[in-house]
């Protein structure tokens, strides 16, 4: 139907007859001639009708915003006065010649530049639209070149692209799961998966040796910018292999990754232990784009008489941390400082001690804080030392649970950062490795760090002395502050398989009953085995610069997991109610 798309007309077509079909971005009437701003993916290419063209003059007088449009006519050289050096197209017009109108169109719900006007809702409710925009176009067709690339690098690596099933069994991954009722199996359901990861291991006691897939996975779990109830994972596995054959692996491709797709080189990325991570940032996915790292001076405060420092700095359990923001003294008022009080309050932060450094050659005199009539002068010159103080500093402190601590100040870290612009680089990707196999749960047991089919360090029998004692073979990926992919060596040993089932108090009926076709996968001839798996739309979205990952994702969901397009979910018939043999209780 067409010659040329619109964004693609140039000075060289001059004289040249065109046929373009697009969307009508803008209709101008000139008295006596009528501009048609026709759109497609590739950009805008401004079209005048007059009236000497009568029958076309008169259709082009109908048009209305995106209405579809076909329009045949020669292109011509705009008047100097009229070269419009913003558009692409912008030194030339189509003279048309016929105009075709394929298709009508409402009055729309928004006009595509005037999106940030509509609300996010809106653009949800009629995401076909909020899709035609350019930057939501350059975003998905990122995706895709992304999925390209990554499909390309893996194949030429000898990675097998194997689909897993959907409707299968749970899959813990530490979220809730998407059920499906069973028809045929009246009270039984299938569930989705949050990852295929068990299928991946039975893909290598196949003897696949290099699996990928570009998978969805399914996550009930509370939503955030970066989360999605489905989202999409490169998922990566391969049999005899160490942790670094498929972090090398992992580290080349998202590198090719990078400097393909946006032209960002990466030299090789830093390593750091998780007790590491928390230790200085107080995360395990650290933004390591600017500094300001955490400092514990638990040591200088267990025997002040200041209750709320002295009691933590006893106890193993706690932390006592300091963060100093360089010349912060004059970056925040009393009223930031009040605002970030209540900030750190949701990560359970009782408060935030602060002491603002004036002068260093004065005591306390040239201090200002609410708590320096709590602690001894003594104790405060040691602490200024320890985080090297300078006049025009601000040092934050927090002193509570350690996980208090390190998610107050971690978060807090991010928060500075963004609110005051302290990135010294745009890039900065790292390992997070040697993470324990187990945390302890509020009620007393534990839970898997990564997911329960991770090699732990330690033996069988260690692991079940003693759980919090043992680390595991597990890697994440962390680019500026986002957990982008994360891995590990599993368990090809059923004993040690059963062995972490027990530590997870699953009774041995129950890991049959849940996992016994692993466990018996594994006792026939399982080869050792690791992989990862990627976040796509994670990865999408760094690099197409947003921070929200419904921006990278076709048709997403809302915070609440519905689809304003579709309204899903929804109810359904009764009828179909009954045939599953499901009564709702509402
Ligand atoms: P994990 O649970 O760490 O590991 O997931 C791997 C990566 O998937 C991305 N991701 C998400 N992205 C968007 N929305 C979500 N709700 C979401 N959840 C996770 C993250 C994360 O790093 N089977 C293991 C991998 C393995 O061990 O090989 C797994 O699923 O970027
Ligand atoms: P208070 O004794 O409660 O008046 O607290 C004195 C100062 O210590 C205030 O600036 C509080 O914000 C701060 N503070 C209180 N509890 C904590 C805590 N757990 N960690 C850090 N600072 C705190």
């Amino acid at each position: 139907m067409r010659s040329h798309q619109c964004g693609d007309i140039r000075a060289e077509q001059i004289e040249a007859s065109v046929q373009l079909c697009g969307w009508v971005h803008r209709r101008r009437d000139h008295g006596g001639v009528i501009f048609l701003d026709v759109r497609d993916h590739k950009g805008i290419v401004q079209v005048v009708f007059d009236p000497d063209t009568v029958e076309s003059f008169a259709l082009a007088d109908q048009v209305r915003n995106e209405y579809v449009v076909a329009v045949e006519g020669r292109v011509r050289a705009r008047d100097p006065a009229a070269v419009n050096p913003k558009m692409d197209t912008g030194e030339v017009e189509v003279l048309g010649h016929t105009l075709t109108i394929l298709n009508a169109s409402r009055t729309p719900p928004f006009q595509l530049d005037e999106y940030s006007e509509a609300g996010e809702d809106v653009r949800l409710r009629y995401r076909y639209i909020d899709l035609r925009r350019p930057d939501m176009q350059r975003r998905m067709r990122m995706r895709s070149e992304a999925s390209h690339f990554v499909r390309s690098y893996l194949y030429d690596q000898k990675f097998v692209d194997l689909e897993t099933p959907i409707l299968t069994k749970a899959t813990p991954e530490g979220a809730r799961d998407y059920l499906v009722p069973s028809r045929v199996h009246p009270g039984n359901f299938y569930a989705l998966p949050q990852s295929p990861q068990i299928f991946k291991q039975l893909l290598m006691v196949s003897g696949f040796d290099r699996y990928y897939q570009i998978a969805r996975c399914f996550r009930d779990e509370d939503l955030r910018a970066d989360r999605q109830p489905e989202f999409t994972q490169i998922d990566i596995e391969a049999a005899f292999v160490t942790e670094k054959e498929i972090m090398d692996l992992a580290e080349g491709m998202v590198s090719g990754l990078f400097a393909k797709l946006i032209d960002v080189n990466f030299s090789e990325f830093p390593v750091l232990t998780y007790a590491d991570a928390m230790q200085r940032y107080g995360t395990d996915r650290p933004d390591l784009r600017f500094g300001l790292e955490l400092v514990d001076i638990h040591d200088l405060m267990a025997e002040v008489e200041f209750k709320v420092f002295s009691g933590p700095a006893q106890d193993p359990t706690c932390r006592v941390t300091a963060l100093k923001l360089p010349q912060g003294g004059d970056r925040l008022s009393r009223k930031n400082i009040d605002d970030l009080t209540n900030f750190v309050g949701i990560y359970g932060a009782k408060g935030l001690a602060y002491i603002k450094v004036n002068d260093r050659t004065t005591g306390s005199a040239g201090l200002q804080s609410p708590i320096l009539k709590f602690l001894p002068e003594a104790v405060i010159e040691q602490v200024l030392d320890r985080v090297d103080a300078e006049a025009g500093d601000l040092v934050f402190f927090g002193a509570d649970k350690a996980s208090v601590v390190s998610d107050a100040l971690g978060a807090l870290r991010a928060k500075l950062a963004e609110d005051l612009d302290l990135y010294e680089s745009d890039w900065a990707p790292c390992w997070v490795i040697d993470f324990p196999m187990f945390e302890s749960t509020d009620q007393g047991g534990w839970t898997a760090v990564h997911h329960p089919f991770t090699q732990p360090t330690a033996s069988s029998d260690e692991l079940i002395k003693d759980p919090g004692a043992s680390g595991s073979r597990a890697y994440d990926m962390v680019i500026n502050g986002y957990e982008v992919g994360g891995g590990s060596i599993r368990v090809h040993d059923p004993l040690m398989q059963r062995g972490i089932f027990e530590v997870l108090k699953l009774s041995e009926d129950e890991a049959q009953e849940k996992f016994g076709f692993l466990l018996e996968a594994l006792e026939l001839g399982a080869p050792p085995h690791g992989g990862i798996a990627f976040g796509l739309d994670r990865l999408v979205m760094l690099l197409s610069g947003t921070k929200a990952i419904r921006d990278v994702i076709a048709f997403p969901k809302t915070q609440t997991a519905t689809c304003l397009l579709t309204e899903a979910p929804s109810g359904v018939a009764s009828k179909q109610l009954r045939e599953l043999g499901i009564k709702t209780n509402l």
